[in-house]
């Protein structure tokens, strides 16, 4: 998606940088735009840098207006971010006065709109802001509400622009569309883990996280909050995301999935996790002194397995995929890990093929219910990823509804 990112005269205007570089990372792209006033707190150049695209400043600057820039814009972005908005960007936005680019360019877009306030206390607090502010709202103007803190000028209060993350992901809100996983909060693992035994040397295997990836990047589309935690790997991913979690091991994805599977309506397990790690890795790097090597491995945590006694014995809890990367007796084997792991879904896959499972474009999977099985045909991962998620929503569907 597109963004523009307003940027406009206040203290916290270098704050905006972080957003662009949040922005980016979840694979948006950022053209900044800078009232004048703004330009004396950050130098264009620091955003032109991050955003790698020219920074609309002057309206009036020769060669500017060549394609009537303001309403090039307009039409382009998918959203304007207004990042720190002064009560003076307010005040225009609210009365329609149009006399610098960004103002211009906010009466010009029918783009959503998202601002975040930063200013001092008094003035947040002044009627005449409270009326601007209304006014916006009742447009459909969404707000980043300011936080409490130190404001620049020594006062505690609110005023104090919101952290980028909170900005990030207000846009990530705002752009997620309406979709039948609309107000479920959703987690999915990809990619593989690595397990050390020296400080340069790991054990891992051929999981590219695309399977993952495919997964999430379809929970969004369909309107979902996704959070991605992913292991190492080299291909990029999806924007559009609520979290992207980036761990190594199997006990740090562990770690990572418990603490947000108490929030979630569905987890999706398509991580391949390591089975087993070096019981103590090496301090130093190994030198080798032998002809042979032996090292002494241990089991890591079930991570699955763990979800799903944890949902026993609570009586509740988020709707449970596993993936079952099997190379023979593919449908069995799935099978009993769907009993074993207390899972509602196994998406089973054998690996042993060529054009299947790791590290290609294309999936060949069964799909394992309590009430039964569905094979599907030789299939891209994101086509694979789009039936797993209308299974999971009819299995949804039939629980409680998602929460919202
Ligand atoms: N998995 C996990 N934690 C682990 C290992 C695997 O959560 N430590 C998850 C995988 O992400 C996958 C599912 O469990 O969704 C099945 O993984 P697999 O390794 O095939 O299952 P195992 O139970 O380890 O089966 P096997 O005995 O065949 O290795």
């Amino acid at each position: 998606m597109l963004i523009g990112l307003g940027v406009t005269g206040g203290i916290s205007a270098y704050k905006a940088v972080e957003v662009a570089r949040g922005l980016q990372k979840r694979g948006h792209e950022v053209t900044a735009i800078m009232t004048a006033a703004a330009t004396r707190f950050v130098g264009p150049v620091t955003f032109e840098a991050i955003t790698r695209r020219p920074v609309v400043v002057d309206q009036f600057a020769p060669g500017a207006n060549a394609d009537i820039e303001h309403i090039a814009l307009a039409s382009s972005i998918d959203l304007l971010l207004v990042a720190p908005a002064t009560a003076n960007i307010l005040a225009k936005m609210a009365h329609g006065i149009a006399d610098d680019v960004l103002s211009t360019l906010y009466t010009a877009t029918r783009a959503p709109v998202l601002v975040a306030p930063a200013m001092n206390t008094h003035m947040f607090s002044h009627p005449a802001v409270r009326a601007n502010l209304d006014t916006l709202a009742a447009r459909g103007v969404k707000f980043v509400e300011p936080g409490e803190g130190y404001l620049a000028c020594g006062w505690i209060g609110k005023g104090r622009l919101a952290e980028p993350d909170e900005i990030v992901a207000a846009v990530e809100r705002m752009l997620r569309p309406e979709g039948p996983l609309c107000g479920a909060r959703i987690v999915v693992t990809a990619g593989p883990t690595y397990e050390d035994f020296d400080p340069v040397r790991y054990i891992g295997n051929r999981s590219s996280g695309r399977m993952g990836f495919a997964i999430a990047a379809e929970a969004a589309r369909r309107g979902a909050a996704v959070t991605l935690i992913a292991g190492p790997t080299t291909v990029a991913v999806p924007g559009g995301l609520d979290e992207v979690i980036h761990v190594r091991s199997a006990q740090e994805m562990h770690r990572a999935v418990m603490e947000r599977a108490a929030n979630a309506d569905i987890v999706v397990m398509a991580a391949a996790v390591a089975d087993y790690t070096p019981i103590e890795p090496a301090a130093q790097k190994m030198a080798k002194t032998s002809d042979t090597l032996t090292l002494v491995l241990t089991r890591t945590p079930d991570i699955l397995g763990d979800l799903g006694e944890a949902r026993v014995t609570a009586g509740r809890g988020p709707l449970l995929v596993g993936f079952a990367a099997e190379t023979s007796d593919v449908v069995a084997r799935g099978r009993d890990k769907l009993r074993r792991k207390h899972v509602d879904m196994i998406v089973a896959n054998d690996v042993s093929r060529s054009d299947a499972g790791f590290d290609v474009a294309t999936n060949l999977v069964t799909i394992l219910t309590a009430e039964g099985q569905e094979a599907l045909p030789l299939q891209s991962k994101d086509a694979v990823a789009a039936n797993i998620l209308t299974r999971v929503e009819h299995l949804m569907a039939r629980q409680a509804p998602v929460a919202h």
